[in-house]
């Protein structure tokens, strides 16, 4: 067998840098509790989603994915932790959620809103905050203004990466205002490596190396080479007044 993409990730606790305690942190950051509709866009197997549900028992979280088998898991951990009556996961487009308009208070989206890049996101979904809403997500940063070569071969399949001001001021770009955030720590990057890590080393001794093995510990060790120079960090941003 050659182990796919989907081997190597299949029921990883997150499919991202993150860190159960900074979803709780940016949560605060909103200082938004209560009976919350909140998004969680690109929700992956669930890991912010079920950190919100615990947190805010009365709120209703929707997550959104294209990939089914991550929504599955999901739909199972949130009904492990108790909280089934309250998700619901839709498979979707984040740049086209089947949803109506106003129908959130907040928009999660950890790891994810490079797929469709900050400003086209934020303007995106706009439609769907209700007043008062606010977009909370995370994206990878340049730690430093001159990124090395080495670096940017790295992230080559995300050429617009920047810096965390150059990500603030896309926000104001797209009409926001600038609510908050902070950079991970680096035991966000662990918490997703490690379990990858251990993954790509035990299928590797079951079936024999594959290039979606070798891709995960390039990436790994790409990290410890040049972490210094990138990083990831959590933005909270709120529609600015008309
Ligand atoms: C890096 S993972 C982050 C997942 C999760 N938020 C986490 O931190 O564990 C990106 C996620 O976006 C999903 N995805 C990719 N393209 C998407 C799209 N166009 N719309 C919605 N989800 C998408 C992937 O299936 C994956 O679950």
């Amino acid at each position: 067998m050659t182990v796919s993409f989907f081997d190597l990730h299949a029921d990883l606790p997150r499919e991202g840098p993150g860190l159960d305690n900074s979803t709780r942190r940016a949560l605060a950051m909103t200082g938004m509790s209560g009976a919350l509709d909140i998004i969680d866009m690109g929700c992956g197997p669930g890991a912010q989603s079920v950190v919100l549900l615990d947190a805010l028992p009365e709120a209703r979280v929707t997550g959104i994915d294209t990939h089914a088998p991550f929504l599955a898991e999901a739909r199972r951990r949130a009904a492990a932790a108790g909280h089934a009556a309250r998700f619901t996961a839709i498979e979707a487009d984040m740049a086209a959620p089947p949803l109506s308009d106003a129908c959130a208070d907040l928009i999660w989206c950890e790891g994810a809103i490079y797929i469709i890049g900050v400003v086209r996101a934020l303007r995106l979904w706009r439609r769907l905050l209700r007043p008062g809403g606010m977009v909370v997500f995370s994206d990878a940063v340049w730690t430093t203004r001159t990124p090395s070569a080495e670096a940017r071969e790295i992230w080559a399949d995300y050429p617009e990466m920047t810096t965390i001001g150059g990500v603030r001021a896309r926000i104001v770009e797209a009409g926001y205002r600038n609510v908050g955030g902070f950079l991970l720590p680096e035991e966000a990057w662990d918490a997703y490596y490690g379990p990858l890590s251990a993954r790509e080393r035990r299928l590797r001794e079951e079936f024999g190396d594959a290039p979606v093995l070798a891709e995960a510990r390039a990436e790994i060790a790409a990290r410890q080479a040049f972490g210094y120079e990138f990083g990831y960090a959590m933005f909270i941003a709120s529609p600015a007044a008309a």
